[in-house]
């Protein structure tokens, strides 16, 4: 479906042409002086250097060519050559209908659909999550769910980090407290309990006890990074243990990632590429792509025209152990050999932004992924009120449930605050708070451009009130609301006519769908998806404000005004949806 926006450049570039200038001038916006009208073209300024002729002489031509054109009520030229459209009355209903009647309100879908890999979430085993990792699932969540829309087969990867020195801590810390399990007897060849030694509870405590010791004590420090390369080399006790601590730790986050709404395809590790590695290795010294550095094998990254010298990515440590890049490059060839993408996006935080850079090189350079077919998706971090990265007040890095728990109980007590949802059952009450909680949180994330460090406010996000997750929630809930007593009082949606300035300005930002969606993708930035559900909400209010629904006694204008409702809900809900927020039926 043409948006107004590419009718209208259809039109007017057809006007250029009909002057003999090229028809790309023709190309029309929504208007930055919406006073004075509500689109707009500056192809004459650009024409009038082409053509040598002042812009206004040629805006004039321009507007005689579309003179009687049934597209615009009125074709006004301003200032130096400024062409301003104001559509007809007609058109504004014939698109509302169109919107109305399509199954995506005017969304569209890729010319080309790819399949796209969707590394994100990343939280490492036992480690408990930090808000960046929290940052990475929200983005994240959300271009899977926007690819998906557009038509792209999207394969996402929690990418969990389990395969580095923070296992080693956690098995010599066990080790420490139970050495008598089977597992740290290395004469034992019998089957291993199939039971876990230990609980998510056990691995929280164990995890920050061994790093603080493995800090002050350099003895306990080695022990772990030895115990790290035996794990990697393969000792039998050790794998079992791992593949224990992975199973408990990916139940606690699949709880932790189902409360918040966030879904993973696979939920492959860094350790799962551990048998590809040996292989790569060789390859990477065999043809050359690896060379020897000071007892390591790196791969070199640097580039003549860098501005900043790039480290070389190490492959293979001086002492003989695989790194983060590693598992990195050996993923690579894992997704190429499983799902072969044509793309890869790493939603990571852009403190990681060398090391990204490294391994692409590195994956290009040993041919393991074709050039630009892997980006990092960059954000930055969430402050405290200091400005400084959040943590908890305890001087720790906050724990996902912790986070959403805290947000839902303010969801609560803002609800109550707010006089919603008394008239619920408490299990929907409950329900919808957890809604509220979690669109506060993935709001406020995505309505930034990703770059873009924000402060971590809850008291703001959860409020009904500005450019919340809750406020766009709430507007759904009044919109639904309508609908069912309309629905009570038997009126039905029918043809939509525009008669109002406020009807014209819903079916605008109805209409702006498509290119809101459309530019989100391109720059993989969901903060286009909430600046357009957030306009589109605006818009919503205003019209609802000057122009009555239920009590309107003219039945068309009405039947009309909820047909307009109805397609805002459908478009709302949709909009929210690839943001990964959900609406209730009431609150
Ligand atoms: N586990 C990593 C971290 O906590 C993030 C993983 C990102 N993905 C990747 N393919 N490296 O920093």
């Amino acid at each position: 479906m043409a948006s107004l926006v590419e009718q209208f450049s259809a039109r007017v570039g057809a006007a250029f042409a009909a002057i003999d200038l090229p028809e790309e001038l023709g190309q029309c916006t929504e208007s930055d002086r919406p006073d004075l009208a509500p689109y707009q073209c500056n192809g004459a300024m650009a024409a009038a250097r082409l053509a040598k002729k002042a812009p206004r002489a040629i805006a004039e031509a321009v507007a005689a060519e579309l003179e009687g054109d049934a597209l615009f009520e009125k074709v006004e030229i301003a200032g130096p050559g400024f062409l301003n459209f104001t559509p007809a009355a007609a058109v504004y209903g014939r698109q509302a209908n169109a919107i109305a009647g399509d199954d995506r309100t005017g969304a569209g879908s890729v010319e080309t659909p790819r399949t796209v890999m969707i590394d994100f979430g990343g939280p490492n085993v036992a480690k408990p999550m930090h808000v960046g990792h929290l940052r990475s699932s929200v983005i994240g969540d959300s271009l899977q769910r926007l690819l998906r829309f557009r038509g792209d087969t999207v394969v996402s990867d929690i990418h969990l980090g389990d395969w580095g020195y923070q296992m080693g801590l956690l098995v010599t810390e066990l080790e420490a407290e139970q050495p008598d399990l089977p597992y740290f007897d290395e004469g034992f060849d019998g089957e291993y309990p199939a039971e876990p030694p230990v609980t998510i509870e056990d691995l929280s405590r164990l995890y920050p006890q061994a790093a603080s010791k493995a800090k002050e004590d350099e003895a306990r420090a080695a022990t772990a990074r030895k115990a790290t390369a035996e794990l990697q080399a393969g000792r039998r006790g050790y794998r079992a243990l791992l593949k224990h601590f992975i199973t408990v730790s990916i139940a606690a986050l699949k709880r932790d990632f189902d409360a918040l709404g966030v879904h993973f395809d696979l939920w492959k590790g860094e350790s799962d590429v551990n048998d590809l590695i040996p292989d790569l290795v060789q390859d990477f010294k065999d043809r050359g792509v690896a060379e020897q550095s000071e007892g390591a094998w790196v791969v070199r990254t640097a580039r003549e025209d860098d501005k900043k010298e790039l480290a070389p990515l190490i492959l293979v440590s001086s002492q003989g152990s695989a790194l983060y890049g590693t598992t990195d490059l050996a993923t690579i060839l894992d997704r190429q050999n499983n799902v072969a993408p044509d793309l890869t996006l790493y939603v990571v935080d852009l403190g990681q932004s060398d090391h990204f850079e490294q391994v692409f090189r590195a994956a290009y350079k040993a041919g393991l992924a074709k050039e630009g077919s892997l980006e990092h998706i960059k954000f930055g971090t969430v402050n405290g009120p200091d400005g400084k990265r959040l943590r908890t007040r305890a001087g720790g890095t906050f724990r996902l449930a912790d986070l959403i728990n805290e947000a839902y109980e303010r969801a609560q007590t803002r609800l109550h605050e707010a006089g919603l949802g008394d008239d619920l059952p408490e299990d929907e009450f409950n329900r919808v708070a957890r809604m509220v909680g979690n669109a506060a949180i993935k709001f406020a994330d995505l309505q930034n451009f990703r770059t873009t460090n924000y402060i971590f406010e809850l008291d703001r996000f959860v409020s009904f009130e500005g450019k919340t997750g809750p406020y766009l929630l709430y507007q759904a809930v009044r919109v639904k609301s309508i609908m069912r007593k309309a629905d009570a009082s038997g009126f039905e949606p029918g043809p939509i006519i525009v008669g109002h300035d406020a009807e014209a300005a819903l079916v605008r930002r109805l209409d702006g769908f498509d290119a809101a969606l459309a530019r989100a993708y391109e720059q993989r930035a969901p903060n286009h998806i909430c600046e357009h559900v957030y306009s589109l909400a605006q818009a919503f209010s205003s019209f609802y404000a000057s122009c009555p629904i239920l009590p309107e006694k003219d039945e068309a204008v009405r039947a009309s005004r909820l047909a307009l409702a109805q397609t805002t809900l459908k478009q709302l809900e949709l909009g929210l949806s690839l943001i990964g927020l959900e609406a209730p039926e009431k609150m």
